[in-house]
């Protein structure tokens, strides 16, 4: 063998690895930040092994001992990678071996690396999506305090990135955290579908020393079994699963990032970045650039490249283990990489964000209270459908005369209706429109002040 090390599975071969090969096979240099998931993994099995009279307990106490040395060496930084340790549980086992000496090699009585690796990945990934459910918690408790702070600030609300409707920005920051809200549900509901454990399901078949998976699964702290050991070792849709999730979060993130870019804009002015967050250009001094904002729009590219290059690896291969499954980890690293990252920038950029409540308030125009107006009408009996040209009728008025709809005399508006009479003049009023919006989920004060309640709830 080129590298003179001795392989877990080399009993049957004569011919030594390529080196070249030996370095396109290993998977050491990601999978070894499963370390803790790896050895947690086998403490519980060489217990398992025990209980099954395979290990007497002086030998499954010794393999336990040596086990915590392992990981004790890996949290230290002192675990030192030698040649032929091609993955994690490779190099967990070499060292163990040195510790402990030959009992080592009962260890993996009945397992594969299959069911160990498919267990390994569940474990590690249980904890991360913990983790995110808490940074995702983090982000809408930013926002939601952000809203209360900010709750009387009106702003244009925008269909097709044109003015639409008078809104609060408070409705627009609450907006998205409902979707992160959404995003934080769904990963918990995930967390069943992760917690399933595959160790006992041995390379594929099964394991013939009838180790209590029950027993296992509890031990380790996962809700159920895999029911079918084909499965266990086959499945990768709780990697599928937690990709898509990932997707949808950096989507969501991206559309807030793509709002608050365009917000940034001198042409906007609503928002200004604090300087933490954004950066100058090298040749233009007067710049100031989002590029929190735009990274985290990039990235969410990246996430998504993450869930299809996986999707493509995964969608051709024959039942039970194939090696083409060595490259589910690092598309799975990254994403939690990637939004560990950006759910923390997210949060920071709204928290430290300066907002411009004059610019906000001077956007508004006449003219996005059309609907307002058609609205008044309706009160006064007459049908929607008619209301909706009337109005259009004002507002093609005061672009002809070159001024705004709320200039019209309520001669004019007579003119086009004779239900209009004076109190159409308060129609004009910005806090009037938006505070009219009180059905549930609307932009009135009472019912923005009501979704921070709900959100509130939800986050205690
Ligand atoms: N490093 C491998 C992976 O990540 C571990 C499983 C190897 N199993 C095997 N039968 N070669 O998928």
């Amino acid at each position: 063998m080129s590298s003179g090390a001795k392989k877990l599975w080399g009993g049957r071969f004569s011919g030594a690895t390529d080196p070249l090969m030996e370095a396109f096979n290993e998977s050491i240099h990601f999978d070894r930040r499963m370390f803790a998931a790896d050895i947690q993994g086998s403490r519980a099995y060489a217990k398992a092994l025990h209980k099954q009279g395979i290990l007497t307990l002086t030998e499954q106490s010794q393999l336990d001992k040596g086990l915590a040395t392992v990981l004790s060496e890996w949290q230290a930084g002192t675990f030192e990678l030698k040649p032929g340790d091609e993955d994690i549980h490779t190099a967990n086992e070499r060292r163990l071996g040195e510790i402990v000496g030959s009992v080592s090699g009962k260890l993996h009585t009945g397992r594969s690396r299959n069911d160990q690796v498919a267990t390994d990945m569940r474990l590690w990934l249980r904890d991360e999506v913990k983790q995110m459910v808490n940074f995702l918690r983090e982000l809408v408790g930013v926002l939601v305090s952000r809203a209360q702070t900010d709750v009387d600030v009106l702003m244009p609300g925008y269909t097709h990135l044109q003015r639409a409707q008078p809104i609060r920005w408070s409705h627009f920051l609450l907006s998205y955290a409902f979707s992160f809200q959404q995003d934080t549900q769904r990963l918990e509901e995930s967390l069943p579908r992760i917690c399933q454990l595959p160790l006992g399901s041995g390379a594929l078949a099964g394991n013939p020393f009838q180790v209590d998976r029950q027993w296992l699964a509890k031990e380790l702290g996962f809700s159920s079994v895999t029911p079918n050991s084909l499965y266990g070792t086959s499945d990768r849709d709780f990697v599928a699963e937690f990709l898509f999730h990932c997707s949808l979060i950096m989507v969501h993130i991206s559309r807030l990032a793509e709002d608050l870019i365009i917000y940034s804009t001198a042409e906007f002015g609503f928002v200004q970045l604090a300087d933490a967050y954004s950066t100058g250009s090298s040749l233009m001094p007067q710049k100031k650039n989002p590029d929190s904002l735009e990274l985290l729009r990039g990235k969410s590219g990246r996430v998504f490249g993450d869930m299809a290059g996986f999707m493509m690896t995964y969608k051709g291969l024959p039942s039970t283990y194939n090696k083409d499954m060595q490259e589910d980890k690092e598309p799975m690293f990254d994403a939690v990489d990637t939004l560990t990252g950006s759910l923390q920038i997210t949060a920071a950029v709204i928290a430290t964000l300066r907002i411009n409540a004059d610019k906000m308030k001077n956007s508004l125009t006449g003219d996005m209270l059309a609907t307002d107006l058609a609205e008044y009408l309706v009160r006064k009996g007459v049908p929607f459908r008619e209301t909706h040209h009337i109005s259009g009728a004002a507002v093609k008025m005061a672009e002809d005369r070159g001024c705004q709809i709320s200039d019209l005399s309520v001669a004019d508006l007579q003119t086009l209706h004779t239900s209009f009479s004076n109190d159409v003049l308060l129609v004009w009023n910005y806090e009037k429109s938006v505070d009219n919006r009180s059905s549930i989920g609307g932009t009135s004060r009472v019912t923005v002040l009501a979704q921070i309640e709900q959100l509130k709830l939800w986050l205690n």
